[in-house]
């Protein structure tokens, strides 16, 4: 009788662990988009903007200043701090010959909502989750973060370019992480991003870079 009791305690949690691995727990696989905080200190250069962490619909950061065409396309805006890393990087990275042009910065919750709709009408809900942040969850709204492309002129084929392999190992020099990094995807809850950079300044971007760690980790551990 007890043999039997062990026998079928075994076989519910294989079942439990399979339901879960398999994502058909909700309440267990999913922690994104839920006890969601509003974001109390949005100006801080470490902000930590993602699915959990919200900054209010009428928060605009300060400083914003309007990127250069002849390394972006037109009417895009950063945050002064990360202006001035950005130029030093394309100033360096134009001396070796690459090419870089950011095609997206500083994002208003407003933009975010539609772009986030658009994904939603035309890929559905999973797809556009995995992809583009609810409005108030996107650190674009910081004025801290870009999209870049290299010398192919696709952001989305930005991996390809020669430009890619220069940023990967060097932006950190000038306080600027890969946001959305591969394999780290159950941690940021988006899919991996190589043209998505955030401005977090030099110290902090090295840490990042030679300990191997999302934002998310980094703020855990250190802050
Ligand atoms: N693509 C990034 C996650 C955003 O929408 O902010
Ligand atoms: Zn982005």
């Amino acid at each position: 009788m007890e043999l039997k009791i062990t026998k079928w305690i075994i076989i519910l949690l294989i079942f439990i662990i399979l339901l879960f691995y398999l994502k058909l727990i909700p309440f267990f696989s999913h922690k994104f988009y839920r006890n969601i905080k509003e974001i109390k200190n949005p100006n801080d250069i470490k902000v930590l903007v993602n699915k959990n962490n919200r900054l209010k619909p009428d928060y605009i950061p300060p400083n914003l200043v309007k990127l250069k065409v002849s390394y972006s396309q037109e009417d895009k805006y950063l945050r002064k701090e990360a202006v001035l890393a950005l130029e030093e990087l394309i100033k360096d990275s134009r001396k070796l010959g690459f090419h870089l042009v950011v095609v997206s910065a500083y994002r208003s919750y407003e933009y975010q909502k539609n772009l986030y709709q658009h994904y939603v009408k035309t890929k559905g809900i999973e797809y556009a989750d995995h992809c583009s942040a609810r409005p108030g969850h996107s650190e674009h709204q910081t004025g801290l973060s870009f999209d870049i492309m290299g010398s192919n002129k696709d952001y989305n084929l930005f991996e390809k370019s020669k430009e890619f392999e220069w940023m990967s190992a060097n932006a950190y020099k000038y306080g600027f992480i890969l946001r959305y990094p591969k394999g780290k995807e159950h941690i940021t809850g988006f899919k991996y991003e190589p043209w998505h950079y955030r401005y977090v300044g030099k110290t902090t971007a090295e840490k990042i870079f030679f300990k191997n760690l999302s934002l998310e980790e980094y703020r855990k551990k250190y802050s």
